[in-house]
């Protein structure tokens, strides 16, 4: 079957399925949700945890082959969500991380200011909508008289402020009710101990990057790594976002896989290409397909405060389709943060003034050393190029952002089916890898398959479901995405078969049932 384009797919039904099939429910649900906040069900957990583990020894226990042709070292570590805050007025959090905001005085809503489009049309007026959902304004437009097409899109962050003055707000139907914007801090705070009060004020993470650099010390202090190398994390991470939005690509609380490469500034660039390169394979190795990924460049005006160079890789998602959204950034973040790290911050209130880290970042790169010892050079040309703060480059993706791609990919209408949609994972990702069922309940076919149960489930996750027609159980699975069910029947008890079938085809074949184990390794693989 050929790969299906996402712009095909709707949204909405994605959503349902992952609630009705348990990958994915609204946090709180029972208390009417809480928005930007998400609940991983049973099948969305292991979806996940597929995705994690996949990068995790791709990454650390199996790194890639460098250009070198050896394999590049990178090791892991699992830091605290909370630091002490000087550490993020250090990385530039305190002071930088934020959107430009505006409210709308009538609804009270709040919107990212350059995530809002304003549709102009001369003479006529001016209507802002959330960018790519011009649909939502169709109802005002139809009552003012003009169609979409009759005007230009601007994004707000574009247009002078005395242009605010006339454009209807997305939720408000009169005109000159956008403030301007504001800058708004995307950190939670919290208070760590039992006094509350600036002093004791700390911060979720909004990435898990920065317990990478504190600890930078400490790797190279402990695991005999030399430059260059990785430090890899994963875990959960937390932004107020202004508007979270397209289920769970834009969320409150989320997860990332993020791995920081040290390495000696006049080899980044060459390391940049490497990793650039390096985690667009890696995404294709989830099934993904090349159609709908893409690389993007930042402009120098988009780069982050940390920033020297930075491309996104992005998926084709249904709702950004035919345009592309971001799933991953590999940045070039040159020594910005050992050095501001060492530096430490400003802060006058907290009384920090003038108080650095002064953890040593520099180092010694010995291996340089020797060699420009031996070309007879002067002591500070020696010590010009063996001794530097490393370069990293960063490689950052969002694990549940990766989620969110593997159930866009996956998701197969077939009108030719009874659940009339599919789950096409990559067999290695699929939640449930083999369906077990017991064609009755009856005639000792329970006791064959629940042994076949227990010896596959040791290597493979597998369920057992003895429960409705065999239709029925056919198109649960479907919707699971578990790529091969296998059934016990009449023929079994005699001549030792199964049937198996195949979730893609729907075509079924006998096989010996001491095959399966066999039958299910291969075909899953790596
Ligand atoms: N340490 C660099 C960093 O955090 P980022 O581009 O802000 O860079 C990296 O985040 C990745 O984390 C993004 O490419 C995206 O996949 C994921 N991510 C960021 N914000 C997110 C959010 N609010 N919800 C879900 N995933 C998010």
């Amino acid at each position: 079957m050929p790969d299906i384009d996402p712009a095909t797919k709707s949204m909405e039904a994605i959503v349902a399925l992952c609630k009705r099939r348990g990958f994915v429910y609204p946090a709180s649900e029972i208390y009417g949700g809480i928005n930007g906040f998400w609940d991983y069900g049973p099948l969305g957990t292991a979806l996940k945890n597929n995705i994690r583990d996949h990068w995790w020894k791709h990454t650390v226990e199996c790194p890639p082959v460098g250009p070198d042709g050896e394999p590049v070292s990178i090791v892991g570590l699992d830091s605290s969500i909370i630091q002490n805050p000087r550490a993020w007025e250090a990385s530039g959090h305190v002071g930088g991380f934020s959107d430009p905001m505006v409210d709308c005085t009538e609804s009270k809503k709040r919107y990212r200011a350059d995530q809002v489009e304003v549709l102009i049309v001369e003479g006529k007026g001016m209507w802002a909508f959330m960018e790519n959902q011009p649909d939502s304004i169709t109802k005002k437009l139809k009552k003012a008289g003009v169609a979409l097409d009759d005007g230009e899109r601007k994004l707000l962050t574009d247009l002078e402020l005395s242009a605010y003055a006339n454009i209807v707000a997305p939720d408000s139907d009169k005109a000159g009710t956008l403030t301007e914007p504001r800058e708004f801090n995307l950190m939670f705070e919290t208070f760590v101990g039992a006094i509350r009060n600036d002093s004791s004020k700390s911060y979720l993470r909004p990435e898990t990057a920065q317990g990478i650099f504190l600890n930078y010390k400490n790797v190279l202090d402990t695991m005999r790594v030399k430059v260059p190398f990785g430090i890899a994390q994963i875990g959960k991470s937390f932004r107020n976002e202004v508007t979270p939005r397209n289920f769970i690509f834009r969320s409150r609380e989320f997860e990332q896989m993020e791995m920081e490469w040290f390495c000696a500034p006049d080899d980044s660039p060459k390391w940049y290409e490497f990793w650039k390169e390096e985690r667009m394979r890696w995404w294709k190795t989830l099934g993904v397909s090349e159609s709908n990924l893409r690389y993007r460049d930042h402009d120098a005006d988009e780069l982050a405060h940390y920033s020297k160079m930075c491309v996104d890789i992005e998926y084709k998602y249904p709702f950004s389709a035919p345009g592309f959204g971001e799933l991953e950034g590999v940045a070039h973040r040159g020594c910005y943060d050992l050095n501001a790290h060492t530096r430490g911050t400003v802060n006058d209130k907290s009384g920090w003034k003038n108080e650095f880290s002064n953890a040593k970042m520099e180092y010694l790169d010995q291996e340089r050393q020797l060699k420009a010892r031996e070309a007879g050079l002067s002591k500070e040309e020696i010590n010009a190029q063996s001794k530097y703060i490393p370069n990293v480059i960063e490689p950052a993706s969002g694990l549940t952002r990766g989620v969110l791609v593997l159930l866009c990919e996956a998701y197969t209408e077939d009108e030719s089916r009874p659940s009339k949609v599919f789950m096409k994972f990559k067999p290695k990702f699929a939640p449930i890898k083999a369906g077990i069922f017991p064609l009755v309940n009856k005639d000792g076919m329970p006791e064959v398959a629940q042994k076949l149960y227990m010896q596959l489930r040791e290597k493979f996750t597998c369920q057992i479901d003895a429960k409705q027609s065999i239709g029925k159980r056919y198109a649960r699975m479907d919707e699971a995405g578990t790529p091969y069910c296998f059934t016990v029947d009449g023929d079994t008890l005699t001549d030792q078969t199964v049937t198996v079938r195949d979730r893609d085809s729907q075509s079924q074949e006998r096989i010996n049932i001491d095959q399966v184990e066999k039958f299910l390794a291969e075909k899953i693989g790596e």
